[in-house]
């Protein structure tokens, strides 16, 4: 893992944003992986941006979001793929049939994970993917005790996670108890994770995600076993890391990061 501290959350979205158009344009048909959630909407606008003034190609791009709340149609507008529509695909020139979530209203939601999980694999797998963090400390939707092998499925969300996002619902009510979510083991077998988190909210959690021992009570540990992981944080959340000055260290001295600072 390698964490690296910006100064403040436009600055890590910033960041996040140069790593994925790096990428994009070492492989045109890039197999992105990409999360939704507040973190994320600077960082999508930012490749709008990229996109709209730079020419960032996505024409040939491929995508696969980590989750989508069951039993909200793509149509609605709490639904992650109204999200994903509206902050960053009608923004850019991606093919909408090259953009991939799951499919919340199967009538067969297993039989949905398992082809999900197959989709991926046609596709060679996931070259890059992009993460968050909840305050449980859940990636993609994997809240504690998933599997650190888990695949592609349905999974019940906490109350912690349910505080967390039902205010983003006119009525909070309405947020649906359970989503489809990949796997800890799908997250794993991408190539490259990049996790960009920000706000002294993420503060506690990161630190135990990052330095913490590995635990399927936390499910972002498991980025520790991942042979490329990098942490993306501002200086609020990463406030409770207890090695900074080692990350700080790294990210000044090492070549590799010459253009990003
Ligand atoms: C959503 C997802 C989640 C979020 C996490 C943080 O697709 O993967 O793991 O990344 O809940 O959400 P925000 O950014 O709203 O704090």
């Amino acid at each position: 893992m390698e964490v690296i501290i910006q100064k403040n959350a436009e600055a890590a979205a910033q960041l996040t944003a140069a790593l994925i158009g790096d990428a994009l344009r070492l492989k045109p048909n890039l197999v992105l992986g990409l999360a939704t959630g507040r973190t994320m909407e600077r960082l999508y606008g930012i490749l709008a941006e990229k996109h709209q003034r730079e020419g960032l190609d996505f024409s040939l791009a491929v995508t696969f979001n980590l989750d989508e709340y069951i039993g909200l149609p793509a149509a609605d507008p709490n639904s992650y793929r109204s999200y994903m529509n509206h902050y960053l695909f009608n923004n850019i020139n991606i093919d909408p049939r090259n953009t991939h979530l799951p499919n919340g209203t199967a009538h067969d939601l297993d039989a949905g994970c398992r082809d999900y999980e197959e989709t991926i694999r046609d596709h060679g797998g996931i070259d890059l993917q992009l993460l968050g963090i909840g305050v449980t400390g859940h990636i993609g939707f994997n809240e504690p005790l998933s599997a650190m092998r888990s695949r592609t499925r349905c999974k019940a969300l906490t109350p912690g996670t349910i505080a967390q996002n039902a205010p983003q619902f006119e009525k909070p009510e309405d947020m649906p108890k359970r989503a489809i979510t990949m796997g800890v083991g799908t997250i794993l077998d991408s190539r490259r994770c990049i996790m960009l988190v920000t706000g002294e909210s993420k503060a506690d959690i990161v630190a135990k995600a990052v330095e913490g021992p590995i635990t399927s009570m936390i499910s972002a540990t498991a980025l520790q076993l991942h042979e490329r992981c990098t942490v993306i944080v501002d200086e609020d959340a990463a406030a409770k890391l207890t090695q900074q000055d080692y990350y700080r260290w790294i990210f000044q001295n090492e070549p590799e990061w010459e253009p990003y600072r």
